[in-house]
């Protein structure tokens, strides 16, 4: 019988990716993927470290499957990603019952190394080495991008993938893991990715993300020849069958005019821009050494709106950094305030140990206080969002038909009519009601209400030539 696998997944896109990725390698070895971890003869986590508390969430699920374990002791249990790389042997003494420690560099190892459990070598644990371990090409070395051929079958939907373009990060904001437990920042060649999206395309994907922890940063120099990410989205751009390309997450300083032209030139470019400010103060930017003041981060966004008059553009923002005081605060809100972002993810800042802001300051802001913070971001922000989105009733929008509406996978419909749900070009969620063979289509949809996260439409039906939108 099929050995069965189950495996959870948790924080960013990359992680999502790797999961994709590690199943459908797999799946090549004969393993079934089921949705019961009770099922499961190998059970794996794709752990993330951004946050304490998203290594907390994993740590109690490996706590509920201690005694699943005494009473199976075949079952073979894994933790990837981040938090592997980070806690590595602690993991092992915190669920001493736990059979593999996998790094994100070392991903490719998966399969070998679960035979070599399964054949009886014990305990396994495979991470690259520290950043400070040896000279860069050795820490480059032992960090290796993870992309082996797609499998059609294995992506959460067959119109949209997520490619990477490159795997790590230099910058090191004082306050973030990433550089640490994902390594230096390497890109892949641009032939290699022109690869991967051309055989993608071939196979029905519409629409594709690239992803780089910071995806503008992206450089590569073979032949005495460099791409940018601008060179690449034009070579990428006219890919046969291709129809719409995003990029996450960007860098502030690393947003060039190259770039912005590039999207604005692009027809299949989405105008959605992820560009995390984390702070609108310069005092509170610095300890983070995020290597940019308020001012370039408000002329950056200048020059994107000059640019790109439509384009959405989107933040992350961290409250109750080290020493964050009422004010330094209140330059947070006014940059939320001005930036007018479509949307914006606020974090309580979470100090993790092995950075240089654990390290140097004290995290003094009271959980209350940081509390209070987020909450009142979070709703300047709902407002803004939720005003914006008013402004697109009565106009008509291009959607990508993404699948079912959470409401409809509810309700389990089987009718042919469901309710919809897809993205415009700048990334806003929309839902309408149509068939459901509409799934993976583009089409014009006119808004009719809108919240704050959603847009409501109507499919426009249209006889103009051989083109004939239908329900
Ligand atoms: N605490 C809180 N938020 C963090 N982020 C990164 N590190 C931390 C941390 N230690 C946030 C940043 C980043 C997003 C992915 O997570 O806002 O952009
Ligand atoms: Fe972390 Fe800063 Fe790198 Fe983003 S740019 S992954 S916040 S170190």
């Amino acid at each position: 019988m099929a050995k069965q696998l189950y495996i959870e997944t948790v924080g960013c896109q990359m992680n999502m990716l790797d999961s994709e990725l590690v199943v459908a390698s797999l799946r090549h070895q004969g393993y079934e993927l089921v949705d019961n971890p009770q099922q499961a003869d190998t059970i794996l986590f794709n752990t993330c470290s951004v946050r304490q508390h998203a290594e907390d969430k994993i740590y109690s699920a490996l706590g509920r499957l201690k005694h699943a374990k005494k009473h199976n002791p075949h079952k073979i249990i894994g933790v990837l990603g981040c938090m592997a790389q980070k806690d590595q042997k602690l993991i092992f003494e915190r669920a001493p019952y736990v059979d593999l420690i996998v790094g994100p560099g070392q991903l490719h190892q998966i399969p070998q190394l679960l035979n070599e459990i399964a054949a009886g070598s014990g305990p396994r644990m495979e991470v690259s080495l520290d950043r400070t371990a040896g000279s860069r090409e050795l820490v480059e070395r032992s960090f290796e991008s993870y992309d082996p051929l797609r499998d059609e079958q294995m992506r959460p939907s067959p119109y949209q993938a997520f490619v990477r373009i490159m795997i790590g990060c230099d910058k090191f904001c004082t306050y973030c893991i990433v550089p640490k437990v994902r390594g230096p920042e390497q890109s892949r060649p641009a032939s290699h990715i022109v690869a991967e999206v051309r055989k993608l395309a071939a196979e029905g994907c519409r629409e594709i993300t690239l992803l780089g922890q910071t995806v503008n940063s992206y450089r590569h120099t073979a032949d005495g020849h460099t791409t940018r990410l601008s060179d690449l989205l034009a070579l990428l751009h006219d890919v046969p069958g291709l129809e719409r390309i995003k990029f996450v997450t960007n860098y502030p300083k690393d947003m060039t005019p190259d770039l912005l032209q590039a999207v604005r030139d692009l027809p299949r470019c989405s105008h959605y821009l992820h560009v995390p400010a984390q702070s609108g103060s310069n005092a509170v930017l610095r300890r983070m050494k995020r290597g940019y003041s308020v001012e370039d981060y408000r002329e950056m966004l200048a020059q994107i709106r000059e640019t790109i008059p439509d384009a959405a553009v989107t933040s992350d923002f961290i409250v109750g950094f080290c020493g964050e005081t009422e004010e330094e605060f209140a330059a947070s809100v006014e940059l939320l305030r001005e930036g007018r972002f479509k949307n914006s993810f606020i974090f309580k800042y979470s100090p993790r140990t092995g950075t240089k802001s654990d390290e140097l300051y004290a995290d003094d802001v009271p959980e209350e206080t940081k509390r209070r913070r987020n909450q009142e971001l979070l709703e300047l922000q709902t407002a803004i969002s939720e005003e914006d989105n008013q402004a697109f009733l009565g106009r008509e929008v291009r959607i990508l038909v993404e699948g079912l509406s959470k409401s409809a996978r509810k309700l389990e419909a089987e009718t042919d009519l469901v309710q919809l749900t897809g993205r415009t070009n700048c990334d806003r969620i929309t839902v309408f009601e149509g068939n459901r063979r509409l799934i993976g289509q583009f089409l014009p949809v006119t808004i009719y209400d809108a919240n704050a996260f959603t847009l409501f439409g109507t499919v426009v039906t249209r006889h103009v030539g051989p083109e004939v939108y239908a329900l």
